[in-house]
């Protein structure tokens, strides 16, 4: 039994990645980490060349990760929130995921998945956008976790001053950048236990497939 985790965050190292990498952490089976930072994944063409055999033609970084998602018995796909909805380079990635479903397909259908979400004051839109992803292609989602990652406007030098970025927008104007108001998943002890919840229920749950089969 394999674990598959995603991170559609375009920042290596980010937020998304720890917070997948924790619900990993906990499986008690095999699991492979996956990155889409610097990765070309076009969005769907809708050309339906992937209707008589579910496999997608559009040749790119997604061609050669194909064959690990079709081998992968579940799923913990992640993502950051950008402008209240999933980051663009994620849902590039799921909505390939087209390529699956066709005809009752069983590449990945019956197969359970975790949703991640990470957001600099809303994480929980793109995890519900996982959530659906989930459901159009038949994957039981056994939970979904979330927590706050930080802003570029912690770091991109302006953030005190610029009246429409996140600094003033969350903690109004006049705030000071200090290192304890930068959000850290570190100091967010709930969502770490909740994705190690979910990581060892998922372990348990595929445990029982395996017995199952
Ligand atoms: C283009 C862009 C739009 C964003 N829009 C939102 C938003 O609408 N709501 C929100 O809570 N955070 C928003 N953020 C902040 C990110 O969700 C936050 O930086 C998060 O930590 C990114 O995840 P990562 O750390 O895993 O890369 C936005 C960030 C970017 C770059």
């Amino acid at each position: 039994m394999k674990v598959l985790g995603i991170s559609g965050s375009p920042r290596q190292g980010s937020t998304t990645d720890q917070l997948v990498k924790e619900v990993l952490s906990t499986v008690d089976c095999s699991t492979e980490f996956i990155s889409l930072a610097g990765k070309t994944i076009h969005p769907c063409r809708a050309c339906l060349g992937c209707v008589k055999d579910n496999t997608c033609v559009i040749k790119d970084d997604l061609t050669q990760l194909r064959q690990t998602i079709v081998s992968a018995d579940a799923y913990v796909i992640g993502a950051p929130n950008f402008f209240s909805m999933l980051n663009g380079l994620s849902h590039c990635f799921l909505e390939r995921w087209y390529q699956f479903r066709h005809r009752e397909g069983s590449a990945v259908s019956a197969k359970l998945g975790v949703a991640v979400g990470v957001g600099g004051g809303m994480p929980e839109p793109p995890a519900e956008n996982i959530k659906k992803f989930f459901e159009y292609n038949r994957i039981e989602c056994i939970g979904s976790v979330c927590a706050q990652g930080p802003a570029c406007c912690f770091t991109c030098g302006y953030g005190e001053t610029c009246k429409v970025g996140a600094i003033h927008m969350f903690y109004g104007p006049d705030t000071k950048i200090t290192p304890e108001l930068i959000p850290d998943l570190a100091k967010q002890p709930d969502p770490i236990a909740e994705a190690h919840r979910l990581g060892a229920e998922l372990g348990r749950r595929l445990k029982g497939f395996a017995q199952a089969t």
